[in-house]
């Protein structure tokens, strides 16, 4: 939350913005000025920021209310919706009066009258992951917010860009807020600006700025530049089909102790699943360790591999890693590389039934936006009784073979999209998009889920169920189990494909 302090002498320290703003109210110019000097030089002698603010506090020549009056509020935004202004001069934002309240007020002299006095800033308005271009006239910034104040309060977001030939165009913004109520301390937002024409089309290049407000008063708010485009980089050609990619795998955060065999197992299969023209995007949470990195390596030299270090994410309490913010700048940083983004974990592994191809699906499906897949829940530790089988040497879903098969009940859901029809997306399923979503997808494509597996370092077969169990259901734990070996029929297949594509793996440890 510290920004910048006003261009000037002063030395900055947390309150100098308000500070400052407060002096400029106070006095006549010239008093300022060598007001601003004398402080300079104490501060010189001194050279002690923390005495700055005491300093300040004591010497307060008069006293004005605390809220201070943002400058740069001014009278044009009152407008709400869209105007473009034509500045002649380059834009200069004014950086003075945006901090509110961190200095103490004089005592009351009425006994009776109560003073709050506050402290710090515990969370921030708003946190920036990413801004990105959606297309030839709109723009998608991707963050966080402080959850309470869009709870209970009503802040929302303005936009403007600044061309680098002088114009500037303000966009109306609208904000959403995908993480359906899950966000904690913060909250994920994502505010979408969009022009009636593309305000860079002479290719000068600019700055496309925010201002964040606290609440409905227009003049309590941050201003920042949320993304630059330099001069000659603006590409049309990028928002139109054929894309980089047929498939966009986005991942969201990972985290925790994670099995190195198990993203292994993985990367090979689906790899091969979405074919040469896919890419996989993962995000480290801290779950990438070195053993894990050393499996994903060669499919990054491969070109077919992302890995973002996402792990400061770790000062922002949002919902489990801040997986819902996660998944939303993917979308937006890939909106246009690929025909069909999909979202779904590392312990799940997509299937297509019936000898069905992901073309053919996809094809079938391209009328909608976006379509949901059911989870077929795997067994994390029932394993056939065969002595021969030499089950430490196996990958998983070569060895996981009994399905938990309770029908009739609502099981999880994952989904893929055409992301150019998204404005902003969840863990489960996207509700900000144009055209319609498709859910009734189970004999077309579903996906096992190996839950349990993926933080397992030990051993995954546990249990040992007799042959018999391939021809019945077997009651464990209260809970069905029928025999499926689709998986571990790929196996082989997806073996090959591994060698051929990466070359000789070192053989994980037997347990
Ligand atoms: C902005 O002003 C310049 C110079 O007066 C003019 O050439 C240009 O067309 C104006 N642009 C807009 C969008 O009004
Ligand atoms: C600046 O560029 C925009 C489009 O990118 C154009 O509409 C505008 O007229 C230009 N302004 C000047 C002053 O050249
Ligand atoms: C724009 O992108 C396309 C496709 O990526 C490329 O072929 C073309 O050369 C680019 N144009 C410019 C002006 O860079
Ligand atoms: C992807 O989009 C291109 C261009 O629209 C199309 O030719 C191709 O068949 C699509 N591929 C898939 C798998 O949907
Ligand atoms: C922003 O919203 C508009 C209108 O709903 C939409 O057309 C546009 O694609 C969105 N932009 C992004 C980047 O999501
Ligand atoms: C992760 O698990 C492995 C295998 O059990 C263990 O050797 C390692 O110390 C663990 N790492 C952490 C950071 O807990
Ligand atoms: C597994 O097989 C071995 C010998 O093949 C047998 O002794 C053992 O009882 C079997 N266990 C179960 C749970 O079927």
């Amino acid at each position: 939350m510290r920004k910048e302090a006003a261009p000037s002498s002063v030395p900055s320290a947390a309150a100098g913005t308000t500070t400052l703003g407060k002096l400029f109210i106070c006095f006549e110019t010239k008093t300022l000025v060598t007001t601003l000097l004398a402080l300079t030089l104490v501060m010189f002698l001194w050279n002690l920021p923390p005495y700055y603010q005491n300093l300040l506090s004591t010497t307060r020549p008069c006293s004005v209310p605390i809220t201070s009056v943002s400058v740069s509020a001014s009278a044009a935004s009152v407008t709400a919706s869209l105007i473009s202004t034509n500045v002649s001069m380059p834009y200069k934002a004014n950086p003075v009066a945006k901090k509110y309240n961190t200095a103490t007020r004089p005592k009351p002299k009425d006994p009776n009258k109560r003073v709050f006095e506050s402290y710090g800033n515990a969370a921030a308005l708003f946190v920036q992951m990413g801004a990105y271009r959606g297309g030839p006239t709109t723009f998608a910034v991707v963050g966080l917010a402080s959850k309470p104040i869009h709870v209970y309060g009503k802040p929302w977001f303005k936009c403007e860009w600044i061309s680098n030939n002088g114009s500037s165009y303000r966009a109306k913004a609208y904000k959403m807020l995908p993480d359906w109520g899950y966000g904690r301390v913060y909250t994920v937002v994502v505010v979408n600006c969009t022009f009636p024409f593309n305000p860079n089309q002479d290719n000068n290049g600019g700055k496309l700025m925010v201002n964040a407000y606290y609440g409905e008063s227009q003049r309590k708010y941050e201003k920042f530049m949320a993304l630059e485009e330099s001069p000659g980089s603006y590409n049309e050609s990028k928002f139109n089909p054929p894309y980089q990619y047929e498939y966009l795998y986005c991942g969201s955060s990972l985290y925790g102790n994670l099995s190195a065999d198990r993203i292994r197992e993985w990367m090979a299969y689906h790899a091969w699943f979405f074919g040469p023209s896919s890419h996989f995007v993962f995000h480290d949470a801290g779950g990438v360790s070195p053993e894990v990195m050393a499996v994903l390596g060669p499919w990054v030299k491969a070109g077919r591999v992302t890995v973002q270090d996402i792990r400061d994410q770790a000062e922002y309490d949002g919902y489990y890693y801040n997986q819902f913010l996660v998944v939303n700048d993917c979308l937006h940083r890939y909106r246009y590389a690929a025909n069909w983004t999909f979202f779904f974990d590392v312990d799940e592994y997509i299937y297509l039934p019936h000898g069905n191809t992901l073309e053919s699906v996809l094809n079938e499906f391209s009328g909608y936006t976006q379509f949901t897949i059911q989870q077929n829940p795997m067994s994390s530790m029932l394993c056939l009784n065969g002595s021969s089988q030499e089950y430490s040497r196996q990958w998983g879903f070569e060895k996981l073979l009994f399905r938990e098969s309770r029908t009739k009940i609502r099981r999880d859901r994952k989904y893929a999209i055409q992301a150019k029809n998204a404005f902003a997306t969840g863990v489960h399923m996207s509700e900000n998009i144009v055209g319609k979503s498709l859910h009734k997808t189970e004999t077309k494509i579903h996906y096992y889920h190996y839950h349990n597996t993926i933080t397992q370092h030990q051993e995954l077969c546990r249990e040992y169920l007799p042959s018999t169990a391939v021809k019945q259901v077997t009651w464990f734990n209260k809970l069905p189990y029928v025999y499926d070996d689709n998986m571990k029929k790929l196996a082989n297949t997806i073996k090959q494909f591994e060698l051929e594509t990466i070359g000789k793996q070192p053989q994980p440890e037997p347990h």
